[in-house]
């Protein structure tokens, strides 16, 4: 079953055209990677989908809805994981989750016992009371991800969930996000590790300057073009080669 569809999506920032006419579906329950260098559009086509902007042209569909008709009922569903630290600096990190959980209607006491199993999953109870301005980039890094998971959402959409991790905290990422996905979740996500999407995506779109240039398991990938993923990225990406 299709979670997201997308049928010749462009959007268009002014004069500059950031997605040319992608097209692409994401089933339930699959990790799917978007892949490609800095300005290829992985974050634009991640904002449509999460209902942050409209499309310029095209269909974009979430959860059988179209994302222009019905953005709040796609919003409630799913948790996002933006890739600028968008928490509030005047909050700590406990405050950060509990009123971030308000935007759902959770109330307080439901939102607290949910943000304390979170903080546990992320290894941050013992930083609940610290203000996020006295946080690490990483540990920013690790809050984001939980806050994606106040709502318990079918579907999350990471933006660079583990730059700027320490190899330690990027692995336990990796198997936090395997077990979500072992429970049956969605995933969608951007990354500039190829070994991360190596091992946790099931397919992978690799873009470039606003289009897709191919979608595939990273092992049929490997197998067309021989080497590992990061070989198969820089021969196809670098040179903006559509298969
Ligand atoms: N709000 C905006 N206004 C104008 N142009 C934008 C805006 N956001 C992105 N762009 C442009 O759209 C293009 C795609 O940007 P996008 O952020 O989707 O890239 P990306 O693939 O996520 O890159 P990165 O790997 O650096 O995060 C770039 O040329 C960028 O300059
Ligand atoms: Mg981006």
């Amino acid at each position: 079953m299709n979670i997201v569809t997308a049928r010749d999506l462009s959007k268009s920032y002014n004069s500059l055209l950031a997605l040319d006419r992608v097209s692409f579906e994401i089933t339930k329950g699959e990790c799917f990677g978007f892949l490609g260098p800095n300005g290829a559009g992985k974050t634009t086509a991640m904002s449509i989908i999460y209902c942050y902007m409209p499309p310029t042209s095209g269909e974009v569909k979430v959860f059988g809805m179209d994302v222009t008709e019905s953005p709040g009922e796609i919003k409630a569903r799913l948790g996002v994981m933006p890739q600028d630290n968008n928490l509030d600096p005047d909050l700590s990190v406990f405050e950060n989750l509990v009123v971030y959980a308000g935007y759902f209607d959770i109330s307080k006491k439901a939102a607290s016992g949910v943000a304390w199993e979170l903080l546990d999953f992320v290894d941050l109870r013992d930083k609940a009371k610290v203000k996020i301005t006295n946080l690490s980039g990483g540990m920013k890094r690790r809050l984001l991800l939980a806050r994606a998971l106040i709502n318990g959402p079918e579907m999350l959409v990471l933006d660079e969930a583990t730059t700027g991790l320490d190899p330690h905290s990027r692995h336990s990422v990796w198997e936090q996000l395997s077990h979500l996905r072992s429970k049956g979740m969605t995933l969608i996500l951007t990354t500039h590790y190829m070994e991360e999407a190596e091992k946790l995506c099931d397919r992978v779109a690799i873009m470039d300057t606003s289009r897709i240039l191919t979608i595939d398991t990273p092992t049929n990938l490997m197998n067309r073009h021989g080497g590992n993923l990061e070989e198969v990225y820089l021969k196809l990406a670098g040179r903006n080669l559509r298969e």
